[in-house]
């Protein structure tokens, strides 16, 4: 029996025996690295969130919805983990580090997808994933167990980020002037933190003179979504899709692929929820985590419509893909208004008649097996979303949410009054765009579509989330 027990493994399998006597660091040091990951993945987070509507590629734009996300849970794991360390959760609401933070104060004054690309991908995220090796090399394995589970699955994470990350930089840098440009920026930021002892804080802070700092301008964002040189129709304003799905005189497989374009449309909320986020500084961590959450899931459902709509040989580059949404939102309301906006769609989509449950049917009855999984997790996510838009606008609504859809209705009108003075940018339209996209989507001609008023703009008719 003696030697059966000695065949299993020790230590619950944590790690080898030499490992388990190495001695590692105290819980300062731990405190004090962990702290510093947890900035630093916040950070990450907000780079993201505040060139998202600027950057014009497509596939940028949902790699770093998603990578925005996964930092923000990163941070919330670590965020757990310090005050186990004798810490006070306060101090994670302070840089860790005032070095730390000119770094990456730095980083968010990257110009354009190259320098973007390169901050996150080329400096900042591969030495995140080097100072958490170090971490997991040097702590002792048992001891510090809660920390090195924690980072093994965010080390997982990062990995793959970085992998994405580094064959877009590839792409990215393909002429030599971008090489130039990556490489300068990426010297520029590295000279930074290495005066921050780098992301661990562990190596010897540089004492040579550091370049010109950006961040000695303020920092001028531009929240105008953009699209790449690839779509057409960005302010389209003829939208049928929306009245479509709804037109229960139309054929049913006519109204799901309206359904389909409705979700590849709506890439436009994370672009409206980027800019809230960007321009609502000090909030509590939970508010903008949740957020983030929100942000991943919209840019997903558009991904759904992505792949549905190429299931169907579709080129949905070619459809007038618009930012009307996300722009009317940001032109016209303070990111608080913008918020409120958002709530009134999300809990919009919770009635049984004209909601989610709705648009699954539609999917269902289609018979798109495809469109009818998609519809079933869009429907779970949106549920989420009416309990994160009420959880951070109770406070704000004294628990009286009906006072939150009358500013939702008001704020509504005031949006279309101002476009009747400022009107949106007009692009060339799209003519028969949607017949002819149903029409190959479909197989068969299809009637000519009716076109949505846009003076009667409302954020229910004329916006998904
Ligand atoms: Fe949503
Ligand atoms: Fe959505």
């Amino acid at each position: 029996m003696k030697s059966a027990a000695k065949k299993i493994p020790a230590y619950a399998g944590v790690c080898s025996a030499r490992d388990a006597q190495r001695t590692g660091f105290g819980v300062e040091e731990a405190a004090r690295r962990l702290r510093r990951f947890a900035y630093v993945a916040q950070r990450l987070a907000f780079l993201a969130t505040a060139h998202l509507n600027a950057t014009p590629e497509w596939e940028v734009k949902q790699a770093l919805s998603l990578h925005a996300w996964l930092d923000a849970e990163h941070a919330t794991m670590l965020r757990k983990r310090v005050p186990e360390l004798r810490v006070p959760e306060a101090a994670l609401n302070h840089a860790p580090d005032d070095f730390l933070e000119r770094a990456l104060e730095e980083a968010v004054h990257s110009e354009g997808t190259v320098e973007l690309l390169t901050a996150i991908y080329g400096v900042i995220r591969p030495e995140l994933v080097s100072a958490i090796d170090h971490y997991l090399g040097e702590t002792n394995p048992i001891a510090d167990h809660p920390s090195c589970r924690a980072l093994k699955l965010i080390r997982a994470e990062q990995r793959e980020m970085l992998e994405w990350g580094e064959a877009a930089l590839g792409a990215v840098l393909a002429e030599g002037v971008a090489r130039a440009r990556s490489g300068a920026w990426a010297e520029h930021l590295r000279a930074y933190l290495g005066a921050a002892g780098g992301i661990g804080g562990a190596l010897l802070k540089g004492g040579t003179a550091l370049p010109q700092p950006r961040s000695a301008q303020p920092l001028q964002l531009d929240f105008k979504p953009r699209r790449d040189q690839r779509f057409h129709g960005i302010f389209d304003q003829s939208i049928p899709a929306d009245v479509i799905y709804a037109d229960e005189s139309r054929p049913i497989e006519e109204r799901n692929l309206a359904l389909l374009f409705k979700r590849l449309r709506e890439m436009d909320v994370p672009e409206a929820i980027a800019g809230i986020l960007a321009q609502m500084p000090g909030k509590p961590w939970n508010f903008y985590h949740d957020m983030l959450r929100q942000l991943w899931d919209e840019a997903r459902h558009s991904l759904l419509g992505e792949v549905a709509l190429e299931a169907r040989g579709i080129d949905w580059t070619r459809l007038p893909v618009n930012v009307t949404f996300s722009y009317k939102l940001a032109k016209f309301c303070t990111p608080l208004e913008r918020h409120i906006l958002l709530f009134a769609i999300e809990q919009s989509l919770m009635g049984a008649q004209r909601g989610k449950r709705w648009e699954h049917s539609i999917a269902r009855d289609s018979g798109d097996k495809l469109s009818t999984t998609f519809h079933d997790f869009d429907w779970a996510d949106e549920v989420l979303h009416a309990a994160i838009g009420k959880r951070h606008l109770k406070q704000l609504f004294n628990g009286d949410f009906n006072e939150a859809f009358r500013q939702a209705d008001a704020l509504a009108r005031r949006i279309a009054e101002r476009l009747e003075h400022e009107p949106m940018p007009q692009d060339a339209p799209l003519a028969d765009w949607w017949e002819r996209f149903a029409e190959q989507a479909l197989g068969r001609k299809v009637e000519r579509a009716p076109e949505s008023d846009v003076k009667q703009w409302s954020p229910v008719t004329q916006a998904s989330a």
